[in-house]
């Protein structure tokens, strides 16, 4: 069975105090967190170690937002995935839009980095989205089978392994949420590509997130569709009370 998840992306957000105050916070909700429910929190780098400790007693996850391709070398100012297993990180952002267009990630290079996290035992969390010309074109299913298709490569166990966050660009931190129909039908069809690449039963197991402007309003109705398996929250997961509300919607 796949699991539900709820992701808070954090991206270049709050410091290390807030990040501690954020996750203390967190801490004396009632969240529940059963074991069909994968709770993660994305800091940036340098909060990683603080949070995995402050979160030792706690079902809460820590992942990571990025990781460099190679193992270990002179990459200045670079992180490698056995680094962030040495941490005891247990996830992975992968393709997220915004490295695509500002760090200009492509194909190739998520293919390596995907490669890099899975032989460092990181669980990478794939992101994938049209931006708003493609869905006003009608181009946004041939996008997201191109995007996807870097999955294509990997093994069945490496796929197992892969959680799969569906971001339409023009969603995020837009305000404009993807409806819950549009949200479905994308998560409909990824899981189909998955089916004829891997077959049922990976298709069946692998949870797809949704990602854009989802807040504490729509978070039940996008996590009621049949193939949406959680969310991957940008802006309202900095907000102890909207996030611990997001996680709550799920069931
Ligand atoms: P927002 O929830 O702020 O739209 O961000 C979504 C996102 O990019 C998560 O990775």
């Amino acid at each position: 069975m796949r699991k539900k998840i709820v992701a808070g992306n954090w991206k270049m957000n709050l410091d290390i105090h807030q990040g501690e105050t954020l996750v203390q916070d967190l801490l004396k909700k009632d969240i529940v967190i059963n074991d069909a429910i994968e709770v993660i929190l994305f800091p940036s780098f340098i909060h990683l170690s603080t949070l995995i400790d402050l979160l030792q007693e706690s079902e809460i996850k820590i992942g990571a937002q990025n990781n460099h391709p190679m193992e270990s070398g002179a990459f200045t100012g670079e992180v490698s995935a056995t680094m962030l297993a040495s941490l005891n990180v247990n996830f992975c952002l992968v393709g997220h839009s915004e490295r695509r267009t500002y760090n200009h990630e492509n194909h190739e290079v998520l293919s390596k980095k995907l490669d890099a996290l899975y032989h460092a035992g990181i669980r990478p969390i794939y992101c994938l989205g049209e931006h708003l010309e493609h869905r006003e074109n009608g181009s946004h299913f041939e996008l997201i089978k191109q995007q996807l298709s870097v999955l294509f490569e990997k093994s069945n166990a490496q796929v197992e392994n892969t959680v799969v966050a569906y971001e339409p660009v023009w969603a995020i931190g837009t305000g404009k949420t993807a409806s819950s129909a549009q949200a479905q039908e994308m998560h409909a069809y990824i899981r189909s590509l998955l089916q004829d690449k891997f077959g049922n039963e990976i298709a069946q197991n692998t949870s797809l997130l949704y990602g854009g402007s989802c807040n504490p309003k729509n978070a039940k109705e996008l996590f009621s569709q049949k193939d949406v398996d959680g969310g991957l929250i940008g802006g309202a997961s900095l907000n102890a009370e909207d996030f611990a509300y997001i996680i709550s919607a799920i069931d």
